[in-house]
């Protein structure tokens, strides 16, 4: 930004925003048709109020946004979406007070259902993009088809066909020179870019071992009973499923996908590379009621890369057990606790470990940052082949546990195995159903298909 304040209020107007004002006020008309091509992209490019659009309204996407209305220069949330109203008002009410001037989502600009995004994509500069991960690949595609910039969260997508979906539209993205944010927060966290730089630099020699964690007691339940509550009538199985997303492969991935692709993707990060070979196992010891649905509640991977080292990866929610959320990796000449952010390299023994000391800011609001300072400066800024690539090392995983085969990278990129429903409405069918008792599908190793 060079020729104008940051401040958002109070600002002369800039030769940037009489071009943004004209712009948007007279598409097509002859003011546009008289500006030269390169100020019309500027225009494009650097318009002083940013205006952002939140779809998925839930605990992460009230983050993000809140994280994007805090970044450098002007940013207006102008438009909001979610399957259900009672997510979006909640939402609304939270942003309205941490920035209640710049804020700005009257009713004709909050749009609820299954097809909202595509109406709040339409309003926006920005869009992000927050609901459960089976949704991922046709609002990003979307997204991306209306020339938007975009934040979306991991996971980008549940299946191998989704993750394809992705890579192909991020493609579509770069050509439109839009920006895209990946919310791998740990790829911005300043401990995490050292000591990953440090390690690719050879602090522990070659990487020969690796072994990395999500084990914790799980996430929360959504009842039927307290959905009927709130609607003031029985929930449609579509409405119900959409609610208690975590607990379908369609919409969540399974744990494995949705948490702990974070350390899965800090391993690729480091050896820069994706296993090309696997096997693991899993189940669902405790975790096992109906509104459990059909995912399981541990699973183990060991993930082999080409050069013949291996990731050794476990994630469990069960209560009472060993508590772990962590990255570690050995080298020919050392070892590192990447997540503690501590290397032992050669001379350790002598000096002791190699630790990071510096400030790092939260990497939820530093993401944001990056994006929005790459938007405001036409700075190319694309991070959707490690988010879709890392998406697809989880869903491997998955499709290894779920089996209990040993499948390679090949096998499971190409599978045509689509967990995607065949309509996107509120009475539609979701691919899983219950059966009379209220239980739905367990995967079976031995049994269940991989691909
Ligand atoms: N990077 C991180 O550390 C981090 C942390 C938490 C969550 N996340 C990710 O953020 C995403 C959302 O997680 P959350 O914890 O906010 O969940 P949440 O359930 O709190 O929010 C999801 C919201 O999306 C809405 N929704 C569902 N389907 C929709 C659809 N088709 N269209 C519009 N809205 C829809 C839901 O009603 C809900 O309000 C997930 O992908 C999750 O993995 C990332």
């Amino acid at each position: 930004m060079s020729d104008s304040s940051n401040d958002p209020k109070g600002k002369p107007v800039s030769r940037r925003s009489f071009l943004h004002t004209t712009s948007s006020a007279v598409v097509g008309g002859s003011i546009l048709g008289a500006l030269p091509i390169e100020r019309i992209a500027f225009a494009d490019h650097h318009k002083d109020t940013l205006k952002l659009a939140l779809i998925g309204c839930g605990g992460r996407g009230t983050g993000a946004a809140n994280q994007a209305l805090n970044t450098e220069g002007s940013v207006k949330l102008v438009a909001m979406a979610d399957a259900f109203q009672h997510r979006l008002d909640s939402s609304l009410k939270n942003l309205k007070q941490q920035h209640p001037d710049s804020v700005d989502v009257p009713a004709d600009r909050q749009f609820t259902g299954l097809d909202a995004y595509k109406k709040a994509i339409q309003e926006a500069d920005v869009v992000i993009l927050t609901t459960p991960p089976g949704f991922r690949p046709m609002q990003f595609e979307e997204a991306v088809r209306q020339g938007k910039n975009i934040f979306m969260e991991k996971p980008v997508a549940v299946d191998a066909p989704g993750i394809r979906r992705v890579l192909a539209a991020g493609e579509e993205a770069k050509r439109k020179g839009l920006k895209v944010g990946v919310g791998l927060q740990r790829h911005h966290h300043k401990g995490y870019i050292e000591t990953v730089d440090r390690l690719k630099n050879g602090a522990i020699g070659d990487i020969v071992s690796m072994r990395c964690y999500w084990n914790g007691g799980g996430v929360w339940t959504r009842s039927r009973e307290s959905l009927a509550r709130t609607l003031g009538r029985e929930p449609t199985e579509m409405e119900y499923q959409v609610n208690n997303w975590y607990y379908f492969v369609w919409t969540c991935g399974d744990h494995i996908v949705e948490q702990h692709i974070h350390n899965i993707d800090v391993i690729n990060w480091i050896k820069g590379a994706y296993p090309v070979s696997a096997q693991g196992m899993g189940g669902r010891e405790v975790r096992t009621g109906n509104e459990h649905g059909q995912i399981f509640d541990h699973h183990f991977v060991e993930f082999e890369y080409a050069d013949g080292s291996r990731m050794y990866s476990q994630c469990r929610h069960i209560r009472g057990c060993w508590s772990n959320v962590s990255e570690h990796v050995t080298g020919t000449k050392g070892h590192a606790d990447v997540s503690g952010k501590k290397i032992w390299g050669e001379h350790a023994w002598q000096f002791g470990p190699w630790s990071f000391s510096g400030n790092a800011k939260n990497p939820y609001q530093q993401e944001h940052d990056d994006l929005f300072h790459a938007i405001r400066n036409d700075i190319p800024f694309n991070e959707v082949e490690y988010g879709a690539k890392s998406t697809m090392t989880a869903i491997y995983g998955r499709m290894c546990t779920y089996s209990g085969k040993k499948i390679t990278w090949d096998e499971a990129f190409n599978s045509d195995l689509d967990h995607s429903p065949e309509s996107y409405q509120w009475d539609a069918q979701p691919p899983v159903l219950p059966n009379d008792e209220g239980r739905y599908p367990v995967p079976v190793p031995g049994e269940t298909a991989a691909l």
